[in-house]
């Protein structure tokens, strides 16, 4: 028989985004995400110059099974690869008639949506914000202001992480800076 499981509480601390205590950790360079900004070449120079520091996700350990609800912080830092602002893999879930939701806490930013089909949902994420992700729809999440954009978000334990897909057909839109000012342009790449 399984054995209960025991009510817990995890402490966040707004300012900075971490969680404890946390089990997993990610943390993602610009080395885990070659290929996926538009410019090549400037990734290849940054590569060069000491590869950057994308984001990190603190996830509290949950087991990941239907029933439970993970939960995690990401902390996306400011900056950008050419045009293109700094953004998470952006992933549909494995299972994927399952929502998630993301509480904006610091920072400015954009959370990229999109279907199979080609839908695309783009909204702005400030603190306070509750984004609601349905089933069906790939996320990606984009810092677009000057300092870590953080959030937290909460998913069913057996929603998994599908990142292939986007990996190897991008996101129709690419949010870049232009006059100083994040936009959405259609992506040249996509598909
Ligand atoms: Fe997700």
């Amino acid at each position: 028989m399984m054995s209960l499981m025991q009510p817990f509480a995890a402490q966040l601390q707004f300012q900075n985004g971490l969680i404890e205590p946390y089990g997993e950790k990610t943390v993602r360079r610009l080395s885990d995400m070659r290929g996926m900004y538009l410019d090549i070449a400037v990734t290849e120079e940054l590569l060069k110059q000491g590869d950057p520091l994308l984001y990190e996700v603190y996830e509290v350990d949950v087991p990941h099974e239907q029933g439970q609800l993970i939960y995690c912080t990401s902390i996306i830092y400011p900056g950008k690869v050419g045009d293109e602002y700094y953004m998470t893999k952006g992933h549909f879930h494995n299972k994927e008639s399952t929502a998630e939701m993301y509480l904006g806490l610091q920072g400015r930013g954009y959370l990229l949506l999109q279907t199979h089909e080609g839908q695309v949902s783009a909204m702005e994420m400030v603190p306070g914000t509750v984004a609601y992700i349905p089933p069906f729809w790939a996320h990606r999440t984009i810092n677009i202001g000057g300092e870590p954009f953080i959030f937290f978000g909460v998913y069913p334990g057996d929603a998994g992480h599908n990142y292939g897909t986007i990996e190897e057909e991008g996101f129709a839109k690419l949010v870049v800076e232009k006059n100083g000012k994040p936009v959405l342009i259609d992506n040249p790449r996509y598909r």
